[in-house]
């Protein structure tokens, strides 16, 4: 196991995870859970950015847990768990805020679109990338399967590494961004110019993981698509070309493979087949995960057991942490 190079990803416990975190997230922490000592956390400190219902939180964070097994990551080999029950994440991120330039998170552009769409601005928001960087830095994670949006979050977490390490010595592990090349990006059902977002206010907007069948017919079939009606993926008609994204992130067939199978049809039987794709993909992970729902008994097991292991590792980072910045040796 510690010959293999070390995986850290999360999604933050807001709204219900959506195609959008399958495709261009999880579904390649799942390809990559077979070559890597893999991490992967149910960012429920980050969701605390936001005004949350704490019973809400608290059910909302088990079935994020239960989907991120249910879409086939294998607890026997992966490190899953919950990011607040591992305090290091809370402790390191606190460290690392207090060398974070200001200037540095003015210019992150999620805060900027987030903080204009609130009231409730905190400072939590504004530091969430630092708590973002604890979380991998804790991990000494060589790579970092996200989508597109959170790129520059990553690229703040390299700047921290190389700024520590120019005050204190080599410390942590420099960590590599690794986006997919289908769907790092899915795009908004109605409005296909904006990111499928978990916290959209309009839940047209994206297909949910555990959304029913029938919902996932009506809001594929629903969706915004272009003028025209030839089959062709092309970038200036970003309706149709994110359903093949989709398509082809699903199906695993290339855009010229798609464009051949819909040949000569109309854009409606792009969205029946799309949506029937969907619904066939997920229908064996609402099996699992309705099963483990039932079961939270095993799940509150798993969870024990995954925090102690992320924990020891954490727990070593903090450790070496303490000692460089020159605080006493933890758990006095
Ligand atoms: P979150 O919860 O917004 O998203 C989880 C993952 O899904 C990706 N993603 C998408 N990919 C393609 N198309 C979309 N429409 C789309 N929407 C979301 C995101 O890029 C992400 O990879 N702050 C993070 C969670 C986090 C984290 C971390 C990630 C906390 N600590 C450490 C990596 C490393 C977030 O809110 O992701």
């Amino acid at each position: 196991m510690t010959d293999k190079k070390t995986i850290l990803s999360g999604s933050t416990v807001t709204g219900n995870l959506t195609l959008g975190n399958y495709i261009g997230a999880i579904n390649n922490w799942k390809k990559l859970q077979e070559e890597y000592n893999c991490f992967y956390m149910v960012a429920d400190l980050h969701a605390l950015t936001v005004f949350q219902d704490p019973k809400e939180l608290r059910e909302r964070g088990m079935s994020f847990f239960a989907q991120y097994l249910a879409l086939g990551l294998d607890p026997e080999k992966n490190t899953i768990f919950m990011q607040s029950q591992v305090s290091e994440h809370a402790e390191l991120a606190w460290v690392l805020n207090c060398f974070t330039p200001m200037g540095h998170l003015n210019r992150m552009t999620q805060f900027k679109d987030k903080s204009s769409n609130t009231k409730n601005i905190n400072a939590g928001l504004y530091s969430y990338p630092v708590l973002m960087a604890a979380d991998i830095l804790l991990y000494k994670a060589d790579v970092i399967p996200v989508g597109e949006d959170q790129k520059q979050h990553l690229e703040l977490c390299r700047d921290l590494v190389d700024m520590f390490h120019h005050r204190y010595g080599e410390t942590f592990v420099m960590p590599e961004p690794y986006i997919g090349s289908v769907g790092a990006r899915i795009m908004s059902l109605q409005d296909p110019t904006k990111k499928m977002s978990k916290s959209d206010d309009n839940p047209k907007n994206y297909v949910s993981i555990i959304d029913d069948p029938k919902k996932i017919q009506k809001k594929i079939k629903g969706a915004v698509t272009d003028s025209g009606e030839v089959i062709k993926y092309d970038e200036e008609k970003p309706g149709i070309a994110n359903l093949m994204t989709i398509y082809s992130a699903l199906s695993g067939m290339s855009y010229e493979q798609i464009e051949k199978e819909f040949e000569g049809k109309m854009y409606g039987h792009l969205k029946v087949g799309l949506a029937d794709l969907v619904c066939d993909t997920l229908k064996p992970v609402h099996e699992k995960y309705d099963d483990l729902m039932k079961n939270q008994d095993y799940l509150n097991d798993l969870l024990k057991k995954s925090a102690l292991k992320a924990k020891e590792r954490a727990g070593k980072t903090l450790a070496e942490v303490y000692e460089k910045i020159g605080l006493l040796p933890r758990g006095f």
